[in-house]
């Protein structure tokens, strides 16, 4: 298996609480490692193209709403396998559902504050990273 990228963000409730150290040494000891991460307040314009594929969903004008609420973690990932490696170390989206130890059951408020997002395919990794990163921020050797 190639090494690849994928995009994470640590979610302003997760922020809020101070645990950004917990949730990267978890990616750490998982083989996740930083590439690029940036401390930021994303705009709502950013947000709603990041978040576009979910713009008829119901929960949309909240999810935007709480995502540019506060300082999030953007991060890109890289590592054997990240995209599904991430997605199984963040747990289901509702923290409720998420199996324990995962990163969502520990850290998760509710669907919708459920502390990160992490990409679900490749295609979309390559999407979200280009949002929020140039190129040359990429520290993938
Ligand atoms: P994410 O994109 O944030 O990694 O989460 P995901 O793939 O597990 O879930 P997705 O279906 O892509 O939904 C994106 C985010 O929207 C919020 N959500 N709220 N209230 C609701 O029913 C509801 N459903 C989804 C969550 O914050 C979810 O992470
Ligand atoms: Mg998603």
């Amino acid at each position: 298996m190639a090494k690849e990228l994928t995009f994470s963000i640590i979610k302003p409730n997760a922020v809020k609480k101070n645990v950004m150290g917990d949730i990267i040494e978890t990616f750490e000891k998982n083989g996740l490692k930083i590439a690029a991460a940036k401390l930021t307040v994303i705009s709502k314009e950013k947000c709603q193209e990041f978040y576009a594929e979910h713009k008829e969903r119901p929960f949309f004008g909240e999810l935007v709403s709480f995502m540019t609420s506060g300082p999030v973690l953007l991060m890109a990932l890289s590592g054997e396998n990240a995209v599904l490696k991430n997605r199984e170390i963040m747990g289901a989206t509702d923290p409720k559902k998420a199996a324990v130890g995962t990163i969502r059951a520990i850290y998760g408020d509710n669907m919708g504050e459920n502390a990160v997002h992490g990409s679900d395919s490749i295609t979309s990794a390559t999407r979200e990273i280009a949002l929020f990163f140039d190129k040359h921020e990429i520290c993938n050797d």
